[in-house]
C-alpha cells in the first residue's frame, strides 16, 4: 500500500480507482450527510465520474495537498476521509476538509488526522489553512477549534462552489442556514504550544 502519512491511530493513503464501494457507502449515512446534505446520500454516478476522480487527480503534481483515505493504522478498516487542497481563487492558501464513518466519531480521530496535515500543509508551502462548514455543524467547529483555528466569516455558500462539492448537486439546497470559516495562518500555528509533537512520516 502507498502510504502518505501515519498518525498515532491513522494511516492516509491517495485514493484508488477501487474505493467506489467504501465512498458509496460512507454518504449512504444520513448522519454522514446531514450537514452537507441535509442527509441525502451522494449517488455512485456523481462518486465514479466526480468526487473519485477529484481525489485521485494531481497527488504527484502536488507533492503533499491533496485528498487522502484514512484507514485505522491498526486493522486497514477504511474510517472516510481527509483533504488539505489549494483553492484556485485562493494562492498560497489550503482548505482542510474531513468526513469520517459514524462508527470513527467521538475519539478525536478528525483532529488527529487534521493535525497531521496542517503539519504537512504548513511545512510544505501554505501560508493559511481555512475550513468551511454548515452553521449547526457543531463537531466540525469544534474540530476546528481544538486545531487552533479562529472563527473569520459567516457567509452563504456559492453557486459555484456547490457545484464543485462532493455530493450531488442541488443537495445542500436543503440547508437554508448560512455556513462558517474558520483559519489559521503559518505564524499563529507556529506559535501553538505542542506544534512540535505533531509528526509526519
Ligand atoms: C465532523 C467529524 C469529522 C468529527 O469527527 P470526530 O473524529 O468525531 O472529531 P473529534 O473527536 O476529533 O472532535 C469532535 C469534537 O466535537 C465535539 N462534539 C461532537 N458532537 C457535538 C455536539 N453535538 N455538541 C457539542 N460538541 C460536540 C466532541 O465532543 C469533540 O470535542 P471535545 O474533544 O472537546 O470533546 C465527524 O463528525 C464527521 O465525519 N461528520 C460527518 C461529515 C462532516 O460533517 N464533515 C465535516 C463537514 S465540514
Amino acid at each position: 500500500m502507498d502510504v502518505f502519512l501515519k498518525t498515532g491511530r491513522l494511516t492516509l493513503r491517495p485514493f484508488t480507482a477501487d474505493d467506489v464501494e467504501v465512498l458509496v457507502e460512507l454518504d449512504s449515512d444520513p448522519e454522514v450527510m446531514r450537514f452537507l446534505s441535509g442527509g441525502a446520500p451522494t449517488s455512485r454516478h456523481t462518486i465514479e465520474t466526480r468526487v473519485l476522480p477529484r481525489f485521485m487527480a494531481g497527488y504527484a503534481e502536488l507533492e503533499g495537498p491533496g485528498y487522502w483515505a484514512a484507514l485505522a493504522a491498526d486493522s486497514n478498516e477504511f474510517l472516510g476521509w481527509f483533504a488539505l487542497h489549494p483553492v484556485h481563487d485562493r494562492p498560497g492558501e489550503f482548505e482542510l476538509g474531513y468526513r469520517l464513518r459514524r462508527s470513527a466519531w467521538g475519539r478525536g480521530l478528525a483532529t488527529e488526522g487534521s493535525l497531521a496535515l496542517l503539519h504537512e500543509g504548513f511545512r510544505r508551502a501554505a501560508i493559511a489553512v481555512f475550513a468551511q462548514t454548515y452553521e449547526d455543524n457543531i463537531a466540525s467547529r469544534r474540530v476546528m477549534e481544538k486545531l487552533g483555528m479562529r472563527f473569520v466569516r459567516e457567509f452563504k455558500v456559492s453557486d459555484e462552489a456547490l457545484r464543485e462539492g462532493t455530493f450531488d448537486a442541488g443537495a445542500a439546497d436543503a440547508l437554508p442556514g448560512d455556513d462558517v470559516e474558520y483559519a489559521i495562518t503559518s505564524e499563529e500555528w507556529r506559535d501553538l504550544p505542542g506544534v512540535a509533537g505533531v509528526s509526519a512520516r
